[in-house]
């Protein structure tokens, strides 16, 4: 049977993709992301899952620019997963290799329970994935060391889902996963946020106190941090915060109590108040 091995959580700023694909990552700006993010690759090579779903929001770059499609939650139902052009070319990394087979039983039984997904048997992914991958799994890969399938959850327009809704649809991810026949090892990464507002007059907002109670409490008491409002979080986060319920899907599928591995913080990473957790069920 299928079984996830752990829940990740990283912010997905295009700025470090950038930087990294141009070899600019050197000097006093990145010295303490590049060594906060050591463990999370060592993870990754430790533990080798074999397929990561990557909970994620495009931002424009698929579900249209001009917005003619407001999606609140889909899957990628495809073979493979190119990554985006967002406006000056694809990024140089590997194209995500999909697993049709475990898609096509996710959303069989995400439906079953009542999660009326969106399926996309085309899907480009955009930073939303292909930074997270970079972060977790290096740089110069010539493919990258994991199946991908991406689970999207639509935050770039309002009204946004509920952070409750969020963490359901993760538990309904984990039953999903476990009844999978397939001996396969599972991670799932959510990503974005944390604070972080990229426009308006509140544009640079970074709140990492707030971040910092909010990420523990996601790991120690999510049933409180699943109630938060939306409102609370874009007033005390920013609106691109909001994007941190996508970090409820992964907990939503962790068990009830975890262990925490691995946590960084690092203010600022391009507008964004950087963060990164490894989370294992405490059963494992
Ligand atoms: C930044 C962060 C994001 O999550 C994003 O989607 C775009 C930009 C940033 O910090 O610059
Ligand atoms: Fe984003």
């Amino acid at each position: 049977m299928a079984k996830l091995i752990g829940g990740l959580g990283t912010s997905h700023i295009p700025t470090i993709g950038a930087v990294m694909d141009n070899k600019t990552m050197t000097g006093p700006y990145w010295e303490r992301f590049v060594e906060g993010i050591k463990p999370a690759r060592a993870w990754m090579k430790e533990n080798k899952p074999d397929v990561c779903i990557v909970v994620y929001n495009d931002h424009g770059s698929n579900f249209g620019i001009t917005l003619q499609n407001v999606i609140p939650f889909g899957i990628g139902m495809s073979k493979e997963y190119k990554p985006a052009d967002e406006g000056y070319g694809r990024r140089k990394v590997p194209t995500c290799e999909g697993n049709q087979k475990l898609s096509i039983h996710l959303a069989q039984s995400l439906l079953a329970d009542e999660f009326d997904i969106v399926q996309s048997y085309e899907l480009d992914v955009d930073h939303g994935v292909t930074v997270p991958l970079s972060i977790l799994c290096g740089e110069d890969l010539e493919e990258w060391p994991c199946q991908i399938i991406p689970l999207y959850v639509g935050v770039i327009q309002y009204p946004q889902p509920t952070g409750n809704r969020c963490y359901n649809l993760g538990k309904a991810l984990r039953k999903a996963i476990d009844s999978f026949p397939e001996d396969l090892k599972v991670a799932v990464i959510g990503t974005g946020g944390l604070s972080h507002q990229l426009q308006g007059p509140r544009a640079g907002l970074l709140n990492q106190e707030y971040d910092k109670q909010w990420l523990d409490g996601l790991i120690k008491e999510p049933e409180k941090i699943k109630d938060i409002s939306g409102v609370e979080l874009i007033r005390e986060t920013g609106s691109e915060g909001a994007e941190a319920i996508m970090w409820l899907v992964m907990r939503g599928a962790m068990d009830e109590e975890v262990k925490e591995v691995y946590k960084f913080m690092h203010k600022p990473v391009s507008n964004t108040n950087y963060s990164l957790v490894i989370l294992e069920n405490k059963s494992n």
